[in-house]
């Protein structure tokens, strides 16, 4: 080996970590980020979904069958970016969580770029991109618990 080609693979070893710290932190503060949430309910059944952040209230979507509501943003370091979803189904079951909120994890599910969220017959599943398949995260309560408090509820959660 030449001692240049020696440096250069010096130089590699230690710039790569960097690299891959790099790349898994730096676009999370700068991007833009999708939300998805997916109507995969079965039997022909609507969802009915309301989503907000502090500021954006999304407002009220009744999806069909297999179709989905999305939203982008911006996201940046300064600003703590939080959504959160109310959904029901069939007038008898409800469901309220964060659909995006500051968490590593959550954007390494969502590959630094798109979280999809979609309502199941048992619940809400949200896409693991890195194990490609569908984690389920929450599933349906009885009743239509759907007013105001909901919000301040979770997003008082942080
Ligand atoms: C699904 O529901 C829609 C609207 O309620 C209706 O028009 C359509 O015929 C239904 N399709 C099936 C396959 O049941
Ligand atoms: C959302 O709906 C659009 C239009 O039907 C479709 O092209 C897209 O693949 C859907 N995305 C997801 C994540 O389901």
């Amino acid at each position: 080996m030449n001692s240049s080609y020696v440096n250069l693979l010096i130089l590699f070893l230690v710039l790569a970590p960097n690299q891959h710290v790099e790349a898994e932190g730096f676009p999370s503060e700068f991007k833009t980020w999708h939300v998805y949430v997916v109507n995969e309910l079965s039997n022909n059944k609507s969802l009915f979904l309301h989503c907000k952040s502090k500021d954006d209230d999304l407002g009220i979507q009744n999806l069909s069958p297999a179709a989905n509501f999305t939203w982008s943003f911006q996201k940046n370091m300064l600003r703590t970016t939080l959504f959160w979803c109310y959904m029901s189904k069939e007038g008898n079951a409800h469901a309220a969580l964060k659909v995006f909120w500051q968490d590593v994890l959550l954007f390494r599910k969502c590959l630094w770029k798109s979280c999809i969220w979609s309502a199941k017959d048992d619940g809400i599943y949200l896409k693991d991109f890195v194990k490609n398949h569908d984690e389920f995260r929450l599933q349906w309560e009885p009743g239509l618990w759907y007013t105001n408090n909901i919000n301040i509820k979770l997003y008082t959660q942080g």
